[in-house]
């Protein structure tokens, strides 16, 4: 029942966000007596758990939020100047909800829940460091390979871009120091490679079945309504990602990721590192599309060679060590012809902070 995914959210997000948890636990009370929210939620009554409705719910209610257009309610909203006051916020919340429900409806029914976490690039970052490295060593080469960024499921692209960020790691910046991006790496360990010589990027390219076009206003208001808003951190991060994309803009295609990486993988590509990546994606694709995306995968690694070398790095959730933990999200490394497979370390799931390792991925 709706109130009760409502609840579920609320109870699911209570640490990370005490602003989105105490609207939705509101909400879920004005549902079961019939306010307001019912009204927006109208068709998303049979929505399925994996389909959050209420985080959909809180996104809609954000943007208007973010548009100026709710005032009293903008007082509560750390990010847009705003100090929650928690046991102020349904009084405010509740009359937006009621003037603005058809809007917000219309926003629930067309959106889906869609993120673009910048914090990942921080894996990715070292991970390419690593790939360019061991390729190299595998092919005779003294130096790393530069590199051919294939995303599947980019989202609005924000971590096309690994070489423009200043990633922060104690007293060290690595990266681009210049970059509008800082990234505080929250790191333990590093990665195998040489961190301080550049990432050469030659080719880079995203495909998503449902891109954000952060090109756009619209856009980038998509992807701001669905960070918490009590989240500050994560909110100047994508900020930040915002503003390197508008200087170095990177289009992102409208495909599945099997038929993009189909043609993307065509032929190998002499004297570059070819990297297929992804981050938090493979639970989203069908069972079908991830089995058509490991045959495209395959059949590319049986024609990769020293010279046109491939690699599979990824940052996805699956279950770690601790057994008191449901999944930790790991980075893990994939390489052809070396024929290595590598677990690179295990982080936070917005890629913050991080642990690097080096151990078989088995
Ligand atoms: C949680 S978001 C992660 C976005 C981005 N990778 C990141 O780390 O910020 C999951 C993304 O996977 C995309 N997705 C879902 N099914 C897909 C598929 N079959 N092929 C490629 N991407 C897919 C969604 O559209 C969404 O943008």
């Amino acid at each position: 029942m709706l109130a009760e995914l409502f609840r579920q959210s609320a109870r699911d997000c209570a640490g990370a966000s005490p602003l989105t948890s105490t609207l939705l636990a509101a909400a879920s009370a004005d549902l079961d007596s019939g306010g307001p929210t019912r009204r927006v939620m109208a068709n998303a009554e049979r929505a399925r758990a994996g389909d959050v409705p209420a985080l959909r719910f809180a996104a809609a209610v954000h943007r208007v939020v973010l548009e100026g257009r709710a005032p009293a309610l903008a007082a509560h909203y750390p990010t847009v100047g705003g100090s929650p006051e928690l046991g102020a916020l349904w009084a405010d919340a509740r009359g937006v909800v009621e003037e603005h429900a058809d809007e917000l409806r219309a926003l629930v029914d067309t959106t889906t829940v869609q993120t673009n976490e910048p914090g990942r690039s921080g894996p990715l970052f070292g991970g390419l460091h690593t790939a360019t490295a061991l390729a190299a060593a595998a092919a005779g080469r003294r130096t790393p390979f530069p590199v051919r960024l294939l995303e599947v499921g980019a989202s609005g692209g924000l971590n096309l871009r690994p070489h423009r960020i200043a990633y922060l790691h104690g007293d060290r910046v690595f990266g681009d120091p210049g970059s509008p991006l800082r990234l505080d790496t929250g790191w333990s360990g590093e990665p195998d490679g040489d961190l301080d010589r550049p990432l050469r990027l030659v080719g880079r390219g995203g495909c998503d079945p449902n891109p954000v076009d952060v090109s756009t206003v619209d856009g980038r208001q998509h992807l701001l309504s669905f960070v918490w808003p009590d989240q500050r951190e994560r909110w100047t991060r994508l900020g930040a990602a915002l503003d390197l994309a508008a200087v170095d803009p990177v289009p992102v295609r409208r495909a599945p990721a099997s038929e993009w990486l189909g043609e993307q993988l065509a032929r190998p590509e002499r004297d570059v590192l070819t990297v297929v990546w992804h981050s938090v994606v493979w639970q989203y694709a069908s069972a079908a599309e991830r089995a058509a995306g490991r045959a495209v995968l395959a059949s590319a690694a049986e024609r990769a060679t020293a010279a046109a070398p491939l690699a599979l790095l990824v940052f996805e959730p699956r279950r770690g060590h601790d057994p008191a933990l449901p999944h930790e999200f790991q980075l893990l490394l994939k390489l052809w012809p070396a024929g290595r497979s590598l677990r690179l370390g295990a982080g936070g799931p917005h890629g913050t902070p991080f642990t690097w390792e080096s151990a078989p991925w088995v």
